[in-house]
């Protein structure tokens, strides 16, 4: 047997198959195509306004809906509720402080809590944040502190057909460009880069930022919600870190960087929760202080002794390499077989989700008619599967048109899968006919989670499958 944390022999000869057994189920809601037509129109074609009851296969998000450990719910069980200084917590700090290395940290009760306060208590108007792509709530968060946003991602991050392995990485060229004429606050590394595909970001790009950023004195954080996912491409993917252990890897990148914020929701593998970790003594006092005003006492940061000793349990399990193998591996099978249905999607497939090409499905869409909402709502129409636009009625200027399934992690078997994948040939087999769609009623920001929409008639020119009739000689 392979130690923890060890790389075991190579499995290749046989399935990837999943390295649990299950012992609580839930039943799945099944629904006729009828009741998935009322309930879609009853949410305003916005698929975030579903009752999960209308859901059959939800691929929403791999945030928060993973399927908890055995061990996970014993640790629930011994979780100690003492206001300040409970066990917990030290089990918390301890799993924390050894993962990443950093001596100072503050749970939050999720990812984007640490973004709120981090944004409070360092940014001021007009000040900068440089990111290989920072996830939406990380982005309206530090623009609600009147601060400026500026992604630089790759190019190959914008080519969807581009299988470059490392296509999160942060655009070197152009961060030293701006380091000659700008300053700015910190960089974010997103790892892995969520809102650019789901993509790795490399070892030698976290060391060339980190190094970037420190010859002129600026911090370097990590948004480290899929750190566990990202050093498995690393380890699979980057020439001379295949021989190093999963936890050393994660514990190389956390190295590179001066502090991170993570939410747990993800290779936390817990229902709720976050943190934010620093070796920076000032920024601590000062997020401490914040936290305490939003969130609760530094011991527990607005969440449940127990929900920290989840946590705990769960960002080591994410470290385990037969894990790890099998999460990639079933992303991998999911993006093979919806190609094979006819779906474009981004190559290679990222850490927890598959992102299919709404714009090259459906081509007959412009991008202001939404072709990754038409994709989605198809889905969930023919199939009642739920994924996640993210292209304009996300980000109003999103260059790409995608649609994204993500995978909660230890929920779904392959035949679930399977089924996904029957959903989407049927719908890949209609493109053509597939309407778009236009915003009807929409929040002043963060407006994909509550738009209303409505379908373009089909019958526009320019809609219809079919060319129009040629006008007759008669007039
Ligand atoms: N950073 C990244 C890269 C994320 O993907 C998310 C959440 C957050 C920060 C915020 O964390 O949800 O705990 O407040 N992403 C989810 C998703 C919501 O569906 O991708 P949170």
């Amino acid at each position: 047997m392979a130690g923890p944390g060890a790389v075991s022999p190579d499995l290749a000869w046989h399935t990837i198959f999943e390295p649990f057994r299950i012992k609580a189920v839930e039943p799945i809601p099944l629904l006729t195509r009828a009741q998935r037509e009322s309930a879609l129109e009853a949410a305003g074609h916005n698929l975030f306004k579903l009752p999960a009851t209308a859901v059959t296969i939800d691929l929403l998000t791999d945030s928060g809906t993973g399927a908890l450990s055995a061990t996970q719910q014993a640790a629930l069980l011994l979780g100690d509720e003492s206001y300040a200084g409970g066990r917990s917590f030290q089990q918390f700090e301890r799993v924390v402080q050894r993962l990443t290395g950093y001596p100072y940290v503050f749970p939050v009760h999720q990812g984007r809590a640490a973004e709120r306060i981090l944004a409070r208590v360092d940014l001021k108007p007009g000040d900068l944040v440089v990111s290989n792509t920072l996830f939406d709530t990380t982005r309206a968060n530090i623009e609600q502190a009147g601060a400026i946003g500026l992604d630089l991602p790759v190019s190959s991050s914008r080519v969807p057909s581009d299988r470059s392995p490392f296509k999160g990485d942060l655009n070197v060229d152009e961060l030293v460009r701006l380091l000659t004429a700008q300053r700015p606050k910190f960089v974010i590394l997103t790892i892995t880069n969520n809102a650019a595909g789901g993509q790795p970001v490399s070892m030698a790009n976290i060391a060339a930022v980190s190094a970037c950023c420190h010859a002129v004195g600026i911090p370097m954080l990590l948004d480290a919600a899929r750190f566990a996912e990202n050093a498995w491409f690393v380890h699979e993917r980057e020439p001379g870190w295949g021989d190093t252990s999963i936890p050393a890897i994660a514990r190389a990148a956390f190295d590179l960087a001066d502090g991170c914020l993570l939410s747990a929701k993800k290779d936390g593998i817990s229902h709720i929760g976050g943190l934010f970790a620093t070796r920076d003594p000032v920024l601590a006092e000062k997020f401490r202080n914040e936290l305490i005003l939003g969130e609760g006492f530094p011991t527990y940061g607005g969440l449940a002794g127990r929900d920290l000793s989840c946590i705990a349990v769960g960002l080591e399990e994410a470290l385990d390499p037969d894990y790890l193998r099998y999460r990639a591996r079933s992303v991998a099978y999911f993006a093979e077989g919806l190609q094979r249905a006819g779906i474009p999607v981004v190559e290679p497939p990222g850490g927890h989700a598959v992102f299919c090409d709404a714009g090259a499905l459906l081509p007959h869409l412009s991008p202001d008619e939404l072709p990754g909402q038409a994709l989605a709502a198809a889905l969930y129409l023919e199939g009642g599967v739920r994924g996640v636009e993210i292209g304009r009625l996300m980000f109003p200027h999103a260059s790409l048109q995608l649609v994204r399934l993500a995978l909660p992690r230890r929920v779904y078997t392959q035949s679930h899968v399977d089924y996904v994948i029957e959903v989407a040939e049927r719908v890949a087999r209609r493109a053509g006919d597939i309407p778009g769609y236009r915003i009807v009623e929409e929040p002043a920001f963060l407006r994909h989670f509550s738009a209303v929409m409505a379908v373009i008639p089909p019958t526009t020119p320019g809609h219809s499958a079919s060319p129009p009739p040629a006008p007759s000689p008669a007039g």
